[in-house]
């Protein structure tokens, strides 16, 4: 703060640090972790980068969130086309953007947790596909990483997480990691001082460095409390509120299987944005997310803040 420019192997060497925390929670070696601004950011960075060719295939989900399906339009000019598939139910999801990967795809672009539903993808599955197709695998992992243990495996080719949801180190920062073979696929979009012609590499200038301090600061913190207690609590407090919404009549709407952060479910009422104000005012903070309720505990969350959801929602919406 008092060096300003000149503090600049401060901020950097810092930045290393987070890099190697990162890398050893992310499993991948620092060294391929790249920052950006956002999630939407990276993404697009990507999506722009990829050199299209005409007849390319790009596979999204119909329903993902829009920073994900969005960023291929472009990819048009090229010839490439966007394929967005239908997602009849959550069981199905898996399988449908399984059964769409073949001839031509050439990239598939899925969130590793589903911010709507919570659904957690197999993203190694779907990565195991998408190389014996050719594909390039595109992960969004912001509500992800930091609730669940994130592997980013061979079979993943870009997978990009902001650190202001389940990281708590607030807005202006996503992780950016890009496999060789996707960097083999590309030309950087943007460049500069960082990635000179003919460097293939997708940084371009500095990284926004005081946030990248703070997310060293949140890092720690959630070492101190140690990831996989976290990932434990996060589960617990999920499962907890996937059994009282059920014994309250309501369907999750995750697939069965792994669960993430987020449990989400159709409250039935006529006016969902209406019940998360009557919440709020109780002192419960939940979201509404076209049509359904999103609860997502964090491990500051107590079994009994999941009661007290659970309690109020049966006196706010009388059982069905
Ligand atoms: C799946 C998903 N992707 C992206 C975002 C937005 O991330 P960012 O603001 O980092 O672009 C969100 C929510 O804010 C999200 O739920």
């Amino acid at each position: 703060m008092s060096a300003g420019y000149m503090g600049i192997d401060v901020w950097q060497a810092r930045t290393e640090y987070v890099r190697s925390l990162l890398g050893e929670r992310l499993g991948v070696q620092p060294q391929r972790i790249l920052f950006v601004g956002s999630t939407t950011e990276a993404l697009n960075l990507t999506a722009r980068s990829i050199v299209w060719r005409s007849g390319d295939r790009i596979v999204v989900p119909a329903d993902e969130f829009p920073s994900v399906a969005y960023p291929w339009a472009h990819a048009s000019h090229a010839g490439a086309r966007l394929v967005e598939i239908p997602i009849p139910s959550e069981s199905d999801r898996e399988a449908r953007v399984l059964d769409a990967i073949g001839p031509g795809t050439r990239a598939v672009a899925v969130s590793h947790v589903h911010s709507r539903t919570g659904t957690v993808l197999d993203i190694e599955r779907v990565g195991q596909a998408c190389q014996a197709a050719g594909a390039l695998l595109v992960v969004d992992g912001i509500q992800a990483v930091g609730a669940i243990p994130v592997t980013i495996g061979e079979e993943v080719d870009v997978y990009c997480a902001a650190t202001f949801k389940w990281l708590i180190a607030g807005f202006g920062l996503a992780v950016l990691v890009v496999s060789d073979r996707a960097l083999a696929a590309m030309e950087p979009a943007y460049r500069g001082y960082e990635n000179p012609p003919p460097d293939r590499n997708l940084r371009y200038s500095h990284w926004n460095y005081p946030v990248i301090y703070a997310l060293a600061a949140a890092l720690e913190f959630l070492a101190e409390i140690s990831p996989e207690v976290i990932y434990r609590r996060v589960a617990a407090l999920g499962g907890r509120l996937a059994d009282g919404v059920g014994r309250l009549g309501y369907t999750v709407a995750a697939a069965p299987g792994p669960r993430a952060g987020i449990v989400s479910f159709d409250p039935h009422v006529r006016d969902a944005e209406a019940l998360v104000t009557d919440l709020a005012e109780r002192g419960i903070d939940v979201a509404a997310r076209g049509g359904l309720l999103r609860v997502s505990p964090h491990f500051y969350n107590t079994a009994s803040d999941i009661d007290r959801f659970l309690g109020t929602l049966e006196e706010l919406v009388p059982r069905r």
